[in-house]
């Protein structure tokens, strides 16, 4: 079995739920406390092993260029002045031995299409995806919580899922599964934000993938789904005949940063395990 070295951030999206702050400025550049929230995506998939960083980006996303670049002005600078503590918090915004390749996604087609633009640098190799909007904080990683899944079940593809409240099914992909009392149950079906009344349970899909190759073919075959848009949960539900996909129940606490309010909790949260007081 392959392993995982590579990872798609689709980041492409326009954040209107942030505007202003995401007029000019991309959405993944939004901090939590100090660090932008796709540091902490970036962090995460280092974590797991994985050294190839592909961007999936569009207009507006030059800051997350910038962001994972050298700035040897800035490093000069706080080197003159004997900062040196900034100075490494600068330096190891970009872990040794990673690379970030950068694509354009010329149109926002959706989730599904923003994957299939990576295609050519992922090539037949397995590769994680990340959203970054959904920030996990947990003692092992959530990407390396799914590669060690993949890794368990012998390779095939594994989607992070959590249970949600009945009402919220519509705001996610939702799994059925084989057996829901297991920690990694196989997947039978996999639908694109289902009313409550229609959707198959509660087992919600959050922004963590591990994918085999072969979902390529699938997505390219893709009409658009729901919204109008190319759907990854269509391509993962057109694989699901082909390619061995699992459900795995990871550890950890997870914020929707696309969200306002999870935004704010996510703050709240990491301000709090930094030692800021919240009054
Ligand atoms: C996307 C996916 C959805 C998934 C969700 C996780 O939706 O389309 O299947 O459950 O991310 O956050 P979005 O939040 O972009 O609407």
């Amino acid at each position: 079995m392959k392993p995982v070295r590579k990872v798609v951030f689709p980041v492409n999206g326009l954040g209107t739920r942030f505007l202003p702050a995401t007029k000019a400025m991309p959405k993944e550049m939004l901090p939590i406390v100090d660090k932008p929230l796709i540091q902490y995506a970036v962090e995460e998939a280092a974590r797991a092993g994985i050294t190839e960083m592909i961007f999936v980006t569009g207009r507006n996303k030059r800051a997350i260029e910038d962001h994972f670049d050298a700035h040897p002005e800035l490093e000069r600078e706080l080197e003159e002045k004997g900062k040196d503590e900034l100075l490494e918090i600068v330096r190891s915004i970009l872990p040794h031995n990673i690379h970030c390749i950068y694509l354009r996604q010329p149109k926002a087609l959706g989730l599904g299409h923003a994957v299939l633009c990576a295609q050519p640098v992922v090539g037949d190799d397995p590769f994680a995806v990340i959203l970054a909007d959904d920030l996990i904080d947990a003692p092992k990683g959530c990407i390396g919580q799914l590669i060690e899944a993949r890794a368990s079940v012998g390779g095939g593809s594994v989607v992070a899922v959590q249970d949600v409240a009945p009402e919220e099914t519509k705001k996610y992909g939702i799994v059925s599964v084989d057996d829901g009392s297991l920690t990694t149950p196989r997947v039978r079906g996999i639908v694109e934000k289902p009313d409550p009344a229609v959707a198959p349970s509660r087992m919600a899909v959050i922004g963590r993938y591990v994918f085999e190759a072969d979902i390529f073919d699938h997505l390219a075959r893709l009409q658009p789904g729901v919204g109008g848009e190319i759907q990854l949960t269509d391509g993962i539900a057109a694989s699901l005949e082909n390619v061995p996909t699992y459900a795995h129940r990871f550890e950890g606490t997870r914020f929707d940063c696309g969200s306002k309010q999870g935004f704010i909790d996510a703050t709240v949260h990491f301000a709090r395990k930094r030692g800021f007081e919240i009054h």
